[in-house]
């Protein structure tokens, strides 16, 4: 009997370690220890053992019963382990696998070039002034001292909303002057970039609508060399350094003397091409020292106060930074365009 239950331990414990799975265990469970189970097949034998054989007998079994218990819970929890690691294998993230960069936008370069110019004047201390596209004819027109009848104010040239011409969508960002004067105290120093509107047809340097910057100075001994000096130095921060500028004489009506300025065409280097229409320079704003009736009609006093306003073409200006031949194209929004950026 001792041999067999020997034998019987020795099997059990070998099959308990080889045991895969949990159902394994069970049937192990079963084979060894069950009602009908080797073990208890063993102790139906004791009956025929003598009296001093049997306790001995009966503690061996118990032992070998124990040592099979305690073999099956440590394979249990061996197999169970095993279980969870090989779950935590099959979940984990591989940390190390590239991953898929996502498309991302950015910025148009008109705004880009825009945000240099805002940093350009803030670094200078001006502020920056947002103001309506649906504009009064008067602030438009009237207070910037282009009266009644003033070639600008044609049908053919602006959008009304009324048959009367007194609302319509502006056509310069000039009337932020007025709006600047009527409300800021003096000094000022703004610009206001924004959008403006004419009549105009598409073309390589036309947009019915398209963008100017404003830019005005108001102070106490403000000359015309203050605005060259200033706007000189926006054309080398924004073109680089060397940049050549021109200002040439003309006229508007609300700055006395006006003039517009050029800068050397990025393309031809001023030879004369296609993209400046064979002039070699491209003309980016008109400017001028505000006239003293703009000044005394918004309450300035033009014998203490005097000032420069400028007025920027966005588009032309991002063209010559960016060095982009077609005005069409910035507006267009072909991403194989917009990337290159
Ligand atoms: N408003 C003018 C234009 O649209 C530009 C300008 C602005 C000229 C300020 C002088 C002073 O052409």
């Amino acid at each position: 009997m001792k041999e067999q239950l020997a034998k019987i331990r020795a099997e059990a414990l070998a099959a308990l370690e080889g045991a895969k799975a949990a159902a394994d265990l069970d049937a192990l469970r079963v084979k060894y220890l069950g009602k009908k189970g080797e073990l208890t097949a063993v102790l139906k034998q004791m009956g025929a053992l003598s009296a001093e054989e049997r306790p001995q007998m009966g503690a061996l079994v118990n032992e070998v019963k124990a040592s099979l218990e305690s073999a099956l819970e440590t394979q249990a929890k061996k197999l169970e382990q095993a279980a969870l690691e090989a779950k935590l294998k099959l979940e984990a993230v591989d940390v190390t696998i590239p991953g898929s960069t996502p498309k991302l936008g950015h910025k148009h370069p008109m705004y880009i070039a825009l945000d240099e110019i805002k940093d350009i004047f803030i670094g200078m201390g001006f502020t920056v002034l947002d103001g309506p596209e649906i504009e009064l004819a008067s602030y438009n027109f009237d207070k910037l001292n282009a009266e009644e009848g003033h070639p600008s104010r044609d049908w053919s040239d602006t959008f009304y909303f009324d048959k009367d011409s007194r609302v319509m969508l502006r056509s310069q960002t000039s009337p932020m002057q007025v709006r600047a004067m009527e409300t800021m105290p003096l000094p000022i120093r703004i610009i206001a970039p924004g959008r403006v509107y004419r009549k105009d047809e598409m073309d390589a340097t036309h947009s019915p609508m398209f963008h100017q910057v404003e830019g005005m100075v108001i102070d106490k001994n403000v000359t015309m060399a203050d605005l060259k000096g200033t706007l000189n130095l926006l054309a080398e921060e924004l073109f680089g350094k060397g940049t050549v500028t021109r200002f040439r004489p003309h006229h508007f009506p609300f700055t006395e003397p006006s003039c517009e300025m050029d800068v050397q065409c990025h393309k031809c280097g001023g030879v004369g091409c296609p993209t400046c229409k064979g002039e070699g320079w491209i003309e980016i704003l008109g400017a001028g020292m505000i006239h003293p009736r703009v000044l005394e009609m918004a309450g300035i006093d033009p014998e203490e106060w005097s000032g420069w306003a400028f007025g920027m073409g966005l588009e032309r200006t991002a063209m010559r930074r960016f060095k982009i031949a077609d005005l069409r194209l910035i507006f267009e929004n072909d991403v194989r365009f917009l990337e290159q950026f």
